[in-house]
């Protein structure tokens, strides 16, 4: 049943027209950490609410940032969400969704803090990690499902974040980011139009940053024209935590729940100044009324009335399995010469395991994403787990975070590779660092705090791309005396591997993956699972080879001009000729696909004007794999600057060894569209368009073109 049907307005008016201003408005605000406050004389409960993205966060009291510490809320702890969007699969995002829904329920919450959806525009971002993506598409496509999982059957509320333009983490509470119209339409927002309209999320937050002059929680432009007029959002507007400063305007705004890091719950912009507002005037009851509405609708949406709501359940076992799903089909091969791997068991009776991130949990870090989980398989456990007693497994730290004596740990770890049938290298980036200071919920780090930063953290930037703590130099040296040594990064975000990378033979990029995350990354090292995770960032080779840093500003000061525009990503790769070190949709298998047949046609006599790309995909090799055929498009004879190429379909499809498939993609004319900031409307102008078919976004296998005859403008 459609969740809109359960709501009935008229009801809803009437709770309104007996609540009095003090009620009303103390549903507007944080009365804990987490939670509103209710109105018992009408038995109108509190909302609750959690983080994050990759779970349920650890229970909090209402006026303390120390978790309560209880042994009942250890839970499922999802993979992130770049290592989500690495699976290119709908389905997957579908299920990922349905176990945070259902695990948010089970921990009695109304409202899951996620998904995070902004764009990935710097690799520096420390919260890349929570975010899918550096292609709006992409973003939408996994998204989409993703809320729909949450909310579908756990009478639970998702609440997408961060509404918007929030990209990095330096001076976020404040900086003002200068983004032109086109690019916020083309880049920023889409993923967040389809949440609303396809998604159809029940709740959305609002950034910390200001756009065009005002904060996101001020933002007329943003919550009033694009959010509820454009795209039609009758849920609810969450502001993040501290991210209001002013009552009126941001009640005039459309904020409807301020949440807030400090404990005085009354002194709330949103809680006795609102009431103050209200009766000088300064804001018309019918203000209030809306936000009201607005809540009392998402509380029908999720059931919160009903006796029959669902109860939830958090730590299935079938969830757990969920997890190893998405692990397995996130982990990216990125270089793999010889067919080092899959590596073989049975020829391997000693097995070197190097480096800190092998032997490192990394739920509970991050900043909210942070996740009490039920236990995590690192990757040392997976490998000992997968392998077994037939094969010594040995461990060398090789790095580490603390202070230590560098020289020593590497000089161990190539002594254990020398003896070593095979070595494994498990390296990366970590949640956590020693210099790191939390306050508040990791509130934010000011840029004159000159310290090198290398972590994927929620409040913080990274201050480069460098792999820390001497790991060039111990991947070096392992492999002069082991060629054949398999890096894994473990990262939330790309990371420099020009120091080694012609070196090596093998690369394999893994995430913060999860309560199985080493579980998966065995099976896809000795074979058992083929790999079929593509990246969805661009890794270029060095920092300044990113738009962000190249063309544009990364952190800014006071301000961020996002001078790049529309060239974000591979965007930016691909229409200037700069070669990445992986680029964006890159990943190998363990079997080979072969593209052909393309044949391409267009219908426009229908509104929408109908594109379909139909091809043969073979599996070519010997064993069954998984390959995400990806459709991009670009606009030959455009009359403004447009990026050579652009994502605009993608399908992930499993085939047997030998097996053949038509495959069809079919595209729209939003895919060929631009926005035209003139006519205030998407823009296609008729002419010809090239389609390119192929396995990343610089490996295209097929292409062909479309003529159009007319022209198309929409909004
Ligand atoms: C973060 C949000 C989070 C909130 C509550 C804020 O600092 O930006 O993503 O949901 O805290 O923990």
């Amino acid at each position: 049943m459609d969740k809109n049907e359960l709501i009935d307005e008229e009801k809803i008016e009437k709770i309104i027209s007996e609540l009095t201003l003090k009620e009303k408005v103390a549903m507007c605000h944080g009365n804990g950490l987490f939670r509103t406050e209710g109105v018992k004389r009408l038995n109108i409960p509190p909302i609750k609410m959690s983080d994050g993205p990759m779970g349920v966060r650890a229970e909090f009291p209402d006026d303390s940032w120390m978790p309560i510490g209880n042994s009942d809320d250890y839970v499922t702890y999802l993979p992130c969400n770049t290592a989500l969007a690495s699976t290119w699969n709908v389905n997957l995002a579908h299920e990922a969704g349905r176990v945070l829904g259902n695990e948010a329920r089970g921990r009695g919450k109304d409202i899951i803090l996620g998904p995070g959806i902004n764009i990935v525009r710097s690799p520096l971002c420390g919260r890349n990690f929570e975010y899918m993506s550096e292609d709006p598409y992409l973003i939408s496509k996994l998204a989409v499902p993703f809320i729909k999982g949450v909310q579908e059957n756990n009478d639970v509320a998702a609440c997408v974040k961060h509404f918007a333009v929030n990209n990095q983490e330096t001076e976020r509470l404040k900086i003002e980011v200068e983004v032109d119209e086109r690019t916020l339409k083309e880049l920023y927002l889409p993923a967040f139009e389809a949440a609303v309209k396809e998604g159809n999320t029940y709740s959305i937050m609002t950034a910390y940053n200001k756009l065009f002059g005002y904060y996101c929680s001020h933002n007329e432009y943003l919550i009033k024209e694009i959010l509820e007029d454009e795209w039609g959002f009758d849920g609810v507007v969450v502001s993040d935590w501290g991210a209001i400063h002013d009552t009126v305007e941001a009640a005039i705004a459309g904020m409807d729940i301020e949440m807030n890091v400090t404990y005085n719950f009354d002194e709330y912009f949103f809680a006795k100044p609102l009431i103050k507002a209200v009766e000088e005037g300064k804001i018309s009851e019918e203000v209030i009324n809306d936000k009201i509405r607005r809540i009392l609708r998402l509380m029908y949406k999720i059931n919160i009335f009903s006796d029959d709501r669902k109860s939830g359940r958090y730590n299935l076992p079938k969830h757990r399995e969920k997890t190893l799903d998405i692990a397995r089909e996130s982990i990216v091969l990125l270089k793999n010469e010889n067919n080092v791997l899959p590596l073989k068991d049975s020829k391997i009776k000693t097995l070197a395991v190097i480096g800190e991130n092998a032997n490192t949990m990394h739920s509970n870090g991050g900043g909210s994403a942070e996740i009490k989980a039920l236990y995590e398989v690192t990757p040392l456990l997976g490998i000992k787990t997968r392998l077994g007693g037939q094969t010594e497994v040995k461990y060398a730290k090789g790095y580490s975070a603390d202070k230590s004596e560098k020289e020593k740990l590497i000089e161990e770890a190539v002594e254990l590779a020398k003896i070593s049938d095979a070595v494994v290298i498990i390296g990366g980036l970590k949640h956590t660092a020693e210099d790191m200071e939390l306050e508040n919920n990791a509130l934010t780090v000011s840029k004159d705090k000159e310290i090198k930063r290398y972590v994927d953290s929620e409040g913080y930037d990274k201050t480069d791309m460098d792999l820390p703590y001497n790991q060039d130099e111990l991947i070096n040296r392992v492999l002069e005396v082991n060629k054949n040594a398999v890096v894994v990064m473990l990262s939330g975000a790309p990371v420099k591997m020009t120091e080694w990378i012609d070196n090596a033979a093998t690369v394999v990029q893994t995430w913060y993956n999860g309560m199985e995350g080493g579980t998966a990354l065995a099976e896809i090292l000795f074979g058992d699972v083929n790999p079929s995770g593509k990246l969805p960032v661009t890794f270029p080779r060095e920092l300044e080879d990113s738009p962000a840093h190249k063309i544009g500003e990364f952190p800014g000061g006071e301000k961020v001009k996002y001078t790049e525009g529309i060239f974000v990503g591979y965007r930016y790769f691909s229409t200037y000729d700069v070669k990445p070190l992986f680029c964006f949709g890159h990943g190998l298998s363990y079997t080979n696909f072969k593209y052909e047949d393309l044949k391409i046609s267009v219908n426009e006599e229908v509104a929408d004007v109908d594109i379909s790309a139909v091809f043969k995909l073979t599996n070519t090799g010997h064993i069954d794999g998984a390959e995400t055929v990806q459709v991009y498009v670009k606009d030959a004879e455009a009359s403004v600057e447009r990026p050579k190429i652009e994502l605009k379909g993608f399908d992930k499809v499993y085939l047997k060894a030998g097996e053949i498939k038509e495959i069809e993609i079919k595209l729209d004319k939003k895919a060929l569209a631009f926005y035209s900031v003139e006519d205030k409307k998407w823009t296609v102008e008729r002419g010809t368009f090239e389609i390119f078919v192929g396995s990343s976004s610089e490996d295209i296998r097929l292409n062909g073109e479309i003529n159009l005859e007319s022209s198309y403008k929409f909004k």
